[in-house]
């Protein structure tokens, strides 16, 4: 989603930014601009890639001053003129905004009625004016943001930057914003990984808190005029460094990085001595996980999809209750929180939003939360101060895939954790955990030879829609799979609990119609096997997901996709792989933009 990156220092800073936003890119855009301080203020701006942008910057844009933005389309759509940077109508403050200003009508209104002309449609542009105006009656940079911020109501990671003075002003609220601390340069970005070739000295500024940053250093303070708590915290350089090594997209590299990124999550958790599950971050004593009640995943897209895999173990494990909710229905709907409940927010981004306003709904009614997180130091895992750390390494491709296995694997080992507190024997603990040990291998040993997937990829491509069926974890891997076709390669796909079929989707079936079935050699195998017959009798194509061996069921395949057999507590891990493999090559053969489908956005920092 919107991307920002701001600059002031020494260096000329137009390529800067520009390096800035590529690092930015994976996160979805849909246009991008550019703002340089030299005497006065220079901006560019065009809708598409970054690549675009880059080709009408012109020799003018020189400073070492600037911010630049790639916009994510809200509320305006996808023009130049609703591209940022945002200026005054005399050019003197240019802004870039991410987040929503929810009262831009009336703004925009007031701001009519004095007789200034809005440029764009968007409701971030009202603040460049409100700014100006502020300016104009002699307040300074910090003071004029701060007064625009007061008659605004909404989210914001802002930064605004001034013809007559050489400054970059930068704000939070709901939308994430760091500031990076360099010798002679400052840097603000809202992505800490876009800072990370620049400087690891980093400061995340908190809701509310301002910055002002000067080539000689940052100051913080609060938009109430208090002091702000923010500190400069040092992050991990590693992380930023994704490239595509061999591979042509990062949904592809992804996928293969799998077996590795499992062994980074599940290494130091398994402790097959005692049949037990380690997370050290939820500090959790094993009286505390006796007594707990109840249990609620929280999650949005493929996070949501994991917290469906993981409610199903944790309630085959431990026994207790479990639910999963879509963070932005579960925050709306006045839930009601126990306090006495252990609540988890499972996200990859770790800034999602609707999942970051449910983890401050459950800490306000009383609830604890753990966040089950890839990207360290992201907002809900500083939100939630407790949790898991998935540790897949940087997800570049929109379309979520190592970080879907590792969420998995973490709930598994809670699940076995809880589970072993409770009622769960050692030998099952160790039975789980085993399997999840030899999943690694195992993904290896399938991506070594992946099947008839371009069999499936042939039956699916055309289709006017695709069916995807499972029944019990293998359900939200029908979901998963369904989400990923959908989102790369822009095919309607539907996801059914596969004995739900007989009760609607059926309809959609005719001559040659693709369903997908998930059908690993668990307790429901023969019931999938009858709705696969009830699918074939209308004429559909069956595409099978199925154990290794297994070979009655392959017969009643049109493809037949085979995985390695495992424990059915950790079959999703293995069988989501082949779905994940049918969307990317389906999107590359319909040319699609396979690591930045359109609309998408990585990380969705609006509601
Ligand atoms: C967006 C992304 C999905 C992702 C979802 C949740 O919709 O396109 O790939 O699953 O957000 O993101 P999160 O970072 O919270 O896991």
């Amino acid at each position: 989603m919107c991307g920002i990156f701001g600059y002031i220092g020494d260096k000329q800073a137009t390529n800067l930014l520009l390096d800035g936003l590529r690092r930015l890119e994976y996160r979805g855009y849909d246009s991008a601009g550019i703002a340089i301080l030299n005497s006065n203020i220079s901006s560019s701006k065009c809708i598409g890639r970054v690549a675009n942008l880059e080709s009408i910057v012109t020799s003018e844009l020189n400073g070492t001053c600037g911010i630049a933005h790639t916009r994510w389309a809200t509320h305006g759509g996808v023009t130049d003129a609703n591209a940022h940077p945002h200026l005054s109508e005399d050019g003197t403050v240019a802004i870039i905004h991410n987040g929503i200003i929810e009262n831009s009508r009336a703004l925009r209104n007031w701001l009519t009625s004095e007789g200034v002309l809005l440029r764009s449609d968007t409701d971030s542009e009202v603040l460049a004016h409100l700014i100006h105006r502020a300016r104009k009656d002699g307040l300074s940079p910090l003071d004029s943001v701060r007064r625009a911020l007061r008659h605004t109501r909404g989210t914001w990671g802002l930064c605004a930057i001034f013809e007559d003075e050489e400054v970059i002003v930068c704000a939070r609220n709901g939308s994430p914003l760091v500031v990076g601390v360099g010798d002679g340069e400052s840097f603000v970005a809202s992505d800490p990984h876009a800072l990370t070739p620049h400087t690891q000295r980093v400061i995340f500024l908190e809701d509310g808190d301002l910055a002002v940053l000067t080539a000689g250093g940052i100051k913080t303070s609060r938009l109430d005029g208090g002091v702000s708590d923010a500190i400069v915290t040092t992050i991990d350089e590693s992380w930023g460094e994704a490239d595509l090594g061999d591979f042509p997209h990062f949904m592809l590299k992804e996928i293969y990085e799998q077996p590795e990124a499992l062994r980074q999550c599940i290494s130091g958790r398994i402790l097959l001595g005692s049949g037990n599950g380690k997370l050290g971050g939820l500090d959790l004593a094993t009286k505390s996980l006796r007594d707990i009640p109840h249990i609620r995943l929280i999650g949005c897209g493929t996070a949501l999809h994991a917290c469906q895999v993981g409610r199903l173990a944790i309630e085959e494990l431990a026994r207790v209750p479990t639910q999963s909710h879509v963070a932005s229905e579960f925050r709306y709907n006045n839930p009601v929180i126990d306090p006495n409940s252990l609540y988890f927010a499972v996200s990859q981004s770790g800034e999602t939003a609707d999942t970051l306003s449910a983890v401050k709904e459950i800490q306000l009614k009383g609830g604890q939360v753990m966040g089950i997180i890839n990207v360290v130091g992201s907002s809900i895992a500083r939100q939630c101060a407790r949790g898991v750390y998935i540790h897949s390494g940087p997800e570049q491709a929109v379309a979520s895939t190592k970080a879907f296995s590792n969420m998995i694997a973490a709930l598994t080992i809670f699940s076995v954790q809880i589970g072993r507190a409770r009622s769960l024997s050692k030998s099952d603990g160790v039975s789980v955990l085993k399997a999840l040990n030899d999943v690694p291998d195992q993904i290896e040993r399938y991506l070594s030879d992946v099947g008839p997937i371009m069999d499936a990829v042939e039956a699916v491509k055309d289709a006017k829609h695709v069916l995807f069926l499972g029944r019990g974890a293998s359900a939200p891997v029908a979901r998963e799979g369904a989400l990923k076709l959908m989102e790369v390669a822009y095919i309607p796909c539907l996801a059914y609990p596969a004995g739900e079929m007989k009760h609607g989707p059926i309809a959609l079936l005719e001559e040659g119609s693709p369903v997908v079935v998930i059908c690993p050699n668990d307790k429901f195998r023969s019931k999938t096997l009858s709705n696969i017959q009830e699918c074939k009798a209308r004429g559909a194509k069956i595409i099978l997901i199925h154990d290794e061996g297994d070979d009655e069921a392959a017969a009643e395949a049109d493809v037949a996709i085979a995985v390695p057999s495992s424990h059915s507590i950790v079959s999703p891990l293995l069988t989501v792989v082949p779905l994940q493999l049918i969307a990317y090559h389906a999107a590359v053969v319909l040319e699609k933009d396979v690591d930045k489908p359109r609309n998408l956005a990585k990380s969705v920092t609006v509601e």
